[in-house]
């Protein structure tokens, strides 16, 4: 291969390579000891000293062409290793996805704000509690039947003389009694909010659920207070159109008692779906149909009462001297029915499927 030659294949070469490492093995190739460009100087001194001087300017020639180009590439092949390291600090920062409170939570804190506003003390009470607090002492004997609308989930450890068996509390209304043992002495006003267990699992009970407890007691307290505290909450929670009403029932803690249903946001309360509820002014005629989410206009919050005699005495104050209400409702229920949260299973909160928590 002539020079020239040598000069042509580097420049081909040189186009392949993409190392450092390479591009050293490459001047090697083309400018060491067992290079074209070395024989070509070796044989120099055989030639006459015309045809030595033009050999020797080709080759000083194509020499400092190799070494420019390997120059250049070196050049190039370091900026991109730098370019690989740098940091560009302009570059706006990596996005952390945020999370958020559950939907429970969220309800948790907007009820407690409602009731703390009308002086009520939020507390929170074991969730495994003694059967004596759960049962007897809001005057449910053992072996009374009301206790079957509890069905309960029993620990398996040896029983209490005094307190029975432990369980999971199945309702927030031991926190009654719990209370009025913390302060004795009236008034009360307390706002529960804990956990709940009982062993169901459909699209409207989930085993462990939550439950928020009012507790109000003093001199003279009767059920105007409780109507207007429940009216309150019912317009802050859902909103000021909702009307209640106290529907007779029967607790074993409370008497009188009562459920307490709260109009529905769906068919404003007329328990039909037509022109009277979507547009009352339309003149359009359409049939109107039975409401799917209420009975008759009105859908159930939870229980109310006067708390029973036998109850304030559990808990150590004198039935004769004060009177008070409570009521228990499900936060996991009273948070589907408000309007906009959209959700007809209550299985669905504890999936813990992130497309569902993301909605909120
Ligand atoms: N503890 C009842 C339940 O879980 C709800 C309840 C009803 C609570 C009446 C009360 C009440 O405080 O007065 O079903």
């Amino acid at each position: 291969m002539s020079p020239n030659n040598a000069l042509h294949t580097f420049q081909e070469d040189l186009k392949t390579i993409t190392s450092l490492e390479r591009l050293s093995a490459l001047e090697t190739q083309y400018l060491g000891k067992n290079s074209v460009l070395y024989a070509a100087l070796k044989s120099m001194k055989d030639l006459d000293p015309e045809a030595r001087k033009r050999l020797g300017q080709e080759i000083n020639h194509i020499k400092r062409t190799i070494l420019e180009h390997i120059s250049l590439k070196k050049t190039e092949l370091l900026s991109n290793v730098n370019k690989k390291n740098h940091v560009d600090v302009t570059l706006p920062g990596k996005k952390y996805e945020s999370g958020s409170l559950h939907l429970v939570s969220y309800a948790i804190e907007e009820i407690s704000a409602i009731f703390e506003r009308i002086g009520f003390i939020r507390m929170s009470y074991p969730e495994i509690e003694w059967e004596w607090f759960s049962f007897e002492a809001l005057n449910m004997p053992a072996g009374h039947p009301a206790r079957d609308d509890f069905e309960t989930f029993f620990i398996d450890t040896p029983a209490h003389k005094e307190y029975g068996k432990m369980v999971l509390t199945p309702h927030t209304s031991s926190g009654q009694i719990r209370e009025m043992l913390r302060l004795r002495k009236p008034p009360i006003r307390m706002i529960n909010i804990a956990k709940t267990y009982r062993p169901n699992w459909d699209a409207s009970h989930v085993p462990m659920f939550h439950q928020f407890e009012g507790l109000c007691i003093d001199k003279k307290i009767n059920i105007t207070h409780l109507k207007g505290t429940i009216d309150y909450f019912a317009k802050e929670f859902f909103g000021e159109d909702r009307e209640i009403r106290l529907r007779p029932f029967h607790f074993q803690f409370t008497e009188p008692s009562f459920e307490v249903d709260i109009t529905c946001d769906l068919c404003k309360g007329t328990g039909k779906i037509g022109i009277s509820s979507e547009n009352p002014k339309s003149k359009v005629q359409r049939p109107s149909s039975k409401c799917r989410l209420c009975k008759q206009g009105w859908l159930e919050l939870g229980g109310t009462g006067m708390v029973h005699p036998n109850v304030l005495s559990a808990g150590g104050i004198d039935p004769k001297e004060y009177t008070g209400w409570a009521f228990g409702f499900g936060i996991e229920r009273v948070m589907m029915m408000k309007p906009g949260v959209g959700l007809n299973n209550m299985r669905a909160l504890y999936d813990g499927d992130i497309r569902v928590l993301e909605l909120f």
